[in-house]
């Protein structure tokens, strides 16, 4: 297998040089295009899209279609591996997700198997293969999964988005049962992602969303162990091609120097932080993801393309930036916005390479 015909992204992430800045766009297959909206509607709700290989290929070449972005992700999401689980995956209306039976007795912790990829997660590894096809070697493939410990927070609280109580209470008050959680999910989250890697991922992002809850001490022990636990697991070489690893913590700023020395290729960026200072601090190690807050997509083009401008000078001349949001596009996002970003992004970076 050769590397994809447009190989920037990946050319990016392992620091080697590229004619301009590689764009993807986190959730670039989402509720703001009126296209992944019908198709949704087709397939009856979200999980029923995510578990068909037909539509889960739709969507994932739906932004690609408007866009010249220089990565496509699978099309899925990080809760399909609690749901393997037996925790009864479902989305509220208008509320996000939800679970039926959180892991709340401490006989339900000590039943929680590794999931095997292969089984009730094959619908994901077909997606995989599907598209792949479908890209025909265009661009590369990102397969994802979240953190052990952001799936731990779902899976204990049955949502997400809240203060953490009950993660946080048993992180200080019972470690041994979130510590036998978050190994059962490393050990889930290696399979899962050699079996995407085996489908045709090419490149493989790590989505911790929620370790920026934890304290400075908290956030080591119970998030970025397991990420490297992960990390130590994954398959880094398939047909002769590198697999480059991201990983982001949002929130994780403050530990950009931990994050980097886990063994990854790349560390993602939230928003909160000045990307050139980022680089400074730990680019000579690793690549770097982000950072444009999403909410400039809410504005115009103009001050879309300024802002833009601004995360580009910041990070400064040569390789090693892939050009992202510091979080997901919002469902309100206009997209002529997203097309003058991608646009932006690739004339105005010219002149660093
Ligand atoms: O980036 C992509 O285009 C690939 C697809 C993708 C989705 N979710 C599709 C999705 C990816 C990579 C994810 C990851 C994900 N899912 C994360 C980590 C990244 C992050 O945003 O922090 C998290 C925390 C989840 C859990 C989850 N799934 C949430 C919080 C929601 C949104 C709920 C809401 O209504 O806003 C989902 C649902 C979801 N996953 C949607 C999409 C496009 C929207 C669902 C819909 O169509 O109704």
């Amino acid at each position: 297998m050769s590397r994809p015909k447009n190989d920037t992204f990946l050319r990016a992430l392992l620091r080697e040089p590229t004619p301009y800045t590689p764009i993807w766009i986190m959730r670039q297959a989402g509720r703001y295009l009126a296209e992944y909206n019908a198709t949704r509607a087709r397939a009856g709700d979200f999980m029923s899209l995510c578990r068909n290989a037909d539509l889960a290929t739709e969507v994932t070449m739906q932004p690609l279609a408007r866009f010249p972005l220089d990565a496509a992700i699978l099309f899925s999401d990080i809760l399909t591996v609690p749901d393997a689980m037996g925790l009864g995956l479902y989305f509220a209306e208008g509320e996000g997700p939800r679970f039926e039976r959180p892991l709340r007795d401490e006989w339900a912790i000590n039943d929680l198997t590794p999931i095997d990829p292969w089984g009730n997660l094959r619908y994901v590894m077909d997606a995989v293969s599907q598209i792949r096809k479908a890209l025909a070697n265009e661009v590369p493939l990102i397969g994802f999964s979240g953190s052990p410990f952001t799936l731990a927070c779902y899976m204990i609280e049955g949502q997400g988005g809240t203060d953490f109580e009950r993660v946080k209470g048993m992180a200080y008050g019972r470690p041994d049962l979130l510590h036998k959680i978050l190994d059962v999910n490393a050990r889930s989250v290696v399979a899962y992602l050699n079996a995407q890697v085996e489908s045709g991922a090419q490149a493989l992002m790590l989505f911790d969303t929620w370790g920026g809850a934890l304290s400075n001490a908290a956030y080591q022990e119970f998030s970025l162990a397991y990420m490297q636990q992960v990390v130590a697991g994954l398959t880094r070489e398939r047909d002769g091609q590198k697999v480059p690893v991201i990983v982001f913590t949002k929130g994780g700023g403050l530990w950009l120097e931990k994050i980097a020395a886990i063994g990854c290729d790349a560390v993602g960026l939230d928003w909160t932080v000045d990307i050139g200072e980022a680089r400074a601090r730990v680019g000579k190690r690793v690549a770097l993801q982000g950072n444009l807050d999403p909410t400039i997509l809410l504005t115009t083009p103009e001050i879309v393309r300024r802002e833009a401008g601004k995360v580009l000078a910041s990070y400064g001349a040569g390789t090693g930036h892939v050009f992202n949001l510091g979080h997901g596009v919002s469902r309100v996002t206009p997209p002529e916005n997203v097309a003058a970003l991608v646009e932006a992004v690739h004339e105005q970076s010219r002149i660093y390479h």
